[in-house]
């Protein structure tokens, strides 16, 4: 069967009012980037003629200037979710200019088989080869390609000639079993291949291929400064004494990391650490760092969702592809995010926090409660079933009129259940075992600025007098967030009102 080539703006002409579209890739990689770039002309240009143009969006995770962001200029999409990260897509989360809702990333695919978004309308899926039968081999990023591919009642196939090698093997396409007789996910160590190295997409649903020659467009990674290398010394020289007393076994156990500054300093840091032996990973993206380590034989194996490499990086990879055939794995993201799994692994997963309390309760995604900044992502698929969840952040941001400790998290993301280190410039925080009074006292000995260690003991003296198992003053406990409200520095909270 011969699938046609068509233009980008044929294809967006396919794509209805309405329409739920379901993409390709996770992060910047592996996403579609030409026909929605065609959808948000088409939709500017109905928009001009007063009439209605919108898509929900569903994707494996955040994507591209090509997605999130030309069509939230357009404003063209209607449902959004999992995860955006893009200034103008959060900017319409928050004007209430779509409706976003956020979602474990590993939760996506299961709850669109099961129709709980209704269903899939059209599946935009890049494609680095691929035959007329409708086999394709992915990119560099995977997301939901399996699960809207098979839902999607018409597929567009964007393929990229931007590779110089082949990712042919790279990738292991699995499905879980449908409920309810699904059986264990047969992941025992990070490089089981349990599926496939290709998508097999029923060619009558293709209605043409489009090409493309664009790259990730992922900006070059920055080397840690000062901050995010304290950071990052903090939990190596952890996880170093973690190994020394035995809390941690010998061989190591698999890491799961975020994406960022501070996550890149700490996989230099146990790159450089000659304690920490060599280690895999089980991770939904990996980006530079980690091909160094490999490089440097300290790293052993990824399982990942998505090489989220700058482009620089990028092609150092494909100009040394057969170096990496052995030790990197694509996963669809239900299962590199997969709890089943994390827990069998025993990860150690190191997440990142906007804010976090004295009681060890995170917020991740929502700048004083109601800004939202990107999403949950995977970061609590990881951290609620990892051997030992770790959650970072600098302990001061503005200059020191915020301190990212505070008595309450404005929003919870990661309960103090899921939560078991918490680590900044100053130190680390190790809640395993501690009530939440014996928390309060090692978060604030070790983690809070010392620029607010005043401020936060008063709280806790005024909250004590209330008693309880965790001890909280409500009318005082979001007074740092009301001074920073009220008087632009969190400095500024006065408790007297509250004694
Ligand atoms: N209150 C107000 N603003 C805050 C803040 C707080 N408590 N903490 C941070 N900010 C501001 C910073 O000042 C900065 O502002 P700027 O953009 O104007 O400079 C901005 O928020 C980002 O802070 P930064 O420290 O650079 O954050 P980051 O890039 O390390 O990202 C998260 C931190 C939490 C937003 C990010 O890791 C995330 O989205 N996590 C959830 C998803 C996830 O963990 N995925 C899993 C693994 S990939």
């Amino acid at each position: 069967m011969s699938i046609p080539f068509i233009s980008a703006e044929e294809a967006a002409s396919y794509i209805k009012n309405g329409d739920n579209v379901g993409l390709s890739g996770f992060t910047a990689s592996g996403t579609p980037k030409v026909v929605t770039v065609a959808l948000a002309e088409k939709a500017k240009a109905l928009h001009e003629n007063g009439q209605p143009f919108k898509i929900n969006l569903f994707t494996g995770a955040s994507t591209n200037d090509h997605v999130d962001g030309e069509l939230s200029r357009a404003d063209a999409i209607a449902i959004r979710t999992p995860y955006q990260g893009h200034k103008d897509s959060r900017a319409k989360a928050n004007s209430q200019g779509m409706n976003y809702f956020d979602l474990h990333l590993s939760h996506l695919s299961q709850d669109l088989r099961y129709g709980f978004y209704g269903d899939i309308d059209v599946a935009i899926i890049e494609a680095t080869e691929m035959s007329p039968n409708g086999e394709v081999i992915l990119g560099a990023g995977l997301g939901m390609a399996p699960t809207v591919a098979q839902m999607a009642k018409k597929v567009i196939i964007e393929y990229s000639s931007y590779y110089r090698n082949s990712f042919r093997g790279f990738h292991d396409i699995y499905v879980p079993e449908d409920l309810p007789n699904r059986r264990e996910i047969p992941i025992y160590k990070p490089n089981d291949r349990i599926g496939t190295p290709v998508l097999k997409i029923d060619p009558k649903k293709i209605i043409g291929v489009v090409p493309s020659n664009a790259s990730e467009s992922i900006a070059p990674f920055t080397a840690p400064d000062e901050l995010t290398q304290r950071i990052g010394d903090n939990i190596c020289n952890f996880l170093v004494e973690q190994l020394r007393t035995g809390k941690l076994p010998k061989e190591f156990l698999p890491i799961q990391s975020g994406v960022g500054n501070v996550a890149n300093a700490v996989l230099y840091g146990l790159g450089e650490n000659p304690e920490i032996p060599q280690f895999d990973m089980y991770t939904e993206v990996i980006q530079d760092a980690v091909m160094k380590l490999m490089e440097e034989g300290k790293c052993r194996f990824a399982s990942t969702c998505a090489l989220t490499f700058s482009d620089e990086a990028m092609l150092h990879f494909m100009d040394n592809i057969d170096f990496f055939r052995d030790k990197v794995l694509m996963r669809p993201g239900e299962i590199s995010n997969n709890p089943e799994v994390v827990r069998r692994l025993g990860l150690i997963a190191m997440n990142t926090a906007l804010e976090a309390d004295i009681y060890g309760n995170v917020n991740s995604t929502h700048v004083m409660g109601t800004k939202m900044m990107n999403g949950i992502g995977g970061s609590a698929d990881f951290s609620r079933n990892a051997y030992l969840s770790i959650f970072s952040c600098p302990s001061i941001q503005k200059g020191g009129k915020i301190s990212t400790i505070v008595p309450m998290v404005s929003h919870l993301d990661h309960s103090e259940h899921s939560v078991k280190v918490i680590a900044t410039e100053q130190g680390v925080a190790d809640l395993r075992g501690k009530d939440p009074r014996q928390r309060a006292e090692t978060i604030i000995e070790n983690c809070v600025h010392p620029m607010y260690k005043e401020l936060m003991w008063d709280y806790v003296k005024l909250a004590n007098k209330g008693g309880g198992h965790t001890p909280h003053n409500l009318g005082a406990a979001f007074a740092l967030h009301q001074a920073l409200q009220e008087k632009g520095d969190m400095l500024q909270a006065d408790f007297g009102k509250f004694a």
